[in-house]
């Protein structure tokens, strides 16, 4: 086991003639403000595509990372650096105590999982399971067998089962195997070819066949994308139960913000190539730090209201005005006068009669789902529509004419124009 520590990451790729640069190519991932005027930059310049800019992340010592971010943000890119797949443009990446930018993938004692479970079709799950652990000798990890060894360990493997004298190598092969099968159920599919498989069981071979080489670090890429619903929520609870009793230190990918918060014990939010926030997913959700994490994380996500900064912790609106606690007071002074953005999630609003301190919203779309409900609200002109949460037993019906009212103590504050979140002090 072992830390990962990634520090000043960068990655570029060569533009490809007649291609956008990345992030001209995705100006709706800019609206957080976050991307730097240097990256910008070097893109706009089309000399390379910048994927990664200045990655800087530690994972602990047996931590479950979980990298979240949308499709095409370079978190598989990111993981590939971290396995030797790709060279870095820029930075270092160490795992342990070793400094492993020039170490080819395979020295490096970590373990991918892919999306798709690129497992080997002429081979028996067994044998997949096996096939890392021969390849590297046996399980401890400086003792190579030798030439003879190999050979023979070969020739042990064609006779039938019951002639075959199995040498100590293969014996612990088989040990690692039947411990790993059993801990993912796959004892009874050891004879079973891949395509004899359902999605599920070819994804837990696939995570078997990492553990079974028992790396320092595990790398998964989306490993659950290939699943339907149920199964996706069964081998996500059982990755991290795996996770917890192997305490091997975990980079966990997905674009999925449900995964992300039930998975990690930490969160590092990516976007266009650049960390967004590291934090606990309570922390992430009750403190974003901008308002791409704010949206991101939580769904139905987060509403966004422009308002103005009267006097005080007085915000108004066209169509409502809303008091704030006076914790808000000196984080609001530079902004009298000015355009900020209020964040209300979705739960908290309460469906209320209409008054001044109301929303006063339509109701379009009601969807029932029960044992909660969403609301579609139209506020006067402002788009997208509000999302609210209420129980099922609040009757509400498409067209009624609601006031929403929002729990003061509960908003988040963000800077209009760089999206950036301000705290109560
Ligand atoms: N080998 C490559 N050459 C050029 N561009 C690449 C290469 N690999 C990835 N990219 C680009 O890098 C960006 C991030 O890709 P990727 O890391 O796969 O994103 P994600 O896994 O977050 O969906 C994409 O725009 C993709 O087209
Ligand atoms: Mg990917």
């Amino acid at each position: 086991m072992a830390q990962v520590v990634l520090e000043n990451l960068c990655k570029s790729f060569p533009a490809r003639p007649g291609q956008k640069s990345a992030t001209t190519a995705q100006p709706l991932l800019t609206a957080s403000g976050a991307i730097s005027p240097a990256a910008t930059s070097q893109s706009a310049s089309g000399a390379a595509q910048s994927i990664l800019k200045h990655v800087n992340l530690t994972i602990a010592d047996g931590e479950f990372m979980v990298l979240v971010g949308p499709s095409g943000c370079g978190k598989s890119t990111l993981l590939r650096l971290i396995a030797g797949l790709e060279t870095p443009t820029l930075g270092s990446i160490w795992v342990g105590d070793r400094h492993v930018n020039d170490l080819p993938p395979k020295a490096r004692d970590i373990a991918m999982v892919f999306q798709s479970y690129a497992l080997y079709p002429h081979m028996t799950v067994y044998n997949n399971l096996a096939f890392g652990l021969r390849r590297t000798g046996s399980q401890t990890k400086d003792s190579k067998p030798s030439f003879a060894a190999q050979i023979a360990n070969a020739f042990t493997r064609m006779l039938p089962k019951a002639l075959s004298a199995q040498s100590k190598q293969e014996q612990a092969v088989n040990q690692t195997v039947r411990r790993v099968a059993q801990m993912l159920e796959l004892e009874p599919l050891l004879d079973r070819y891949p395509k004899q498989l359902s999605g599920g069981q070819k994804q837990r071979v696939a995570l078997g066949r990492a553990m079974a080489r028992n790396p320092q670090v595990f790398l998964m890429d989306e490993p659950l994308s290939n699943l339907d619903a149920k199964l996706r929520a069964q081998t996500r609870a059982q990755i991290v139960q795996l996770q917890r009793q192997l305490g091997t230190t975990t980079i966990y990918v997905t674009h999925d913000q449900t995964e992300a918060m039930t998975m990690g014990d930490r969160i590092a939010v990516l976007n266009a190539g650049e960390i967004q926030q590291i934090a606990a997913p309570l922390e992430l959700y009750q403190k974003p730090a901008n308002r791409f994490v704010a949206e991101f994380i939580g769904s139905p996500p987060m509403n966004f209201i422009n308002v103005v900064v009267k006097e005080g912790t007085h915000l108004v609106h066209p169509h409502f005005n809303l008091t704030l606690p006076q914790v808000w007071t000196s984080v609001l002074q530079p902004y009298v006068g000015k355009a900020i953005t209020l964040g209300v999630r979705p739960e908290h609003f309460s469906v209320t009669t209409r008054s001044a301190q109301t929303l006063p919203v339509e109701v379009v779309l009601v969807e029932a789902l029960g044992h909660e409900t969403y609301l579609s609200c139209l506020l006067g002109i402002e788009t997208p529509y509000l999302q609210a949460r209420t129980s099922p037993q609040q009757v509400v019906q498409r067209g009624d004419q609601i006031g929403l009212a929002i729990h003061p103590e509960q908003v988040h504050i963000f800077e209009a124009h760089s999206g950036v979140a301000l705290f109560p002090t």
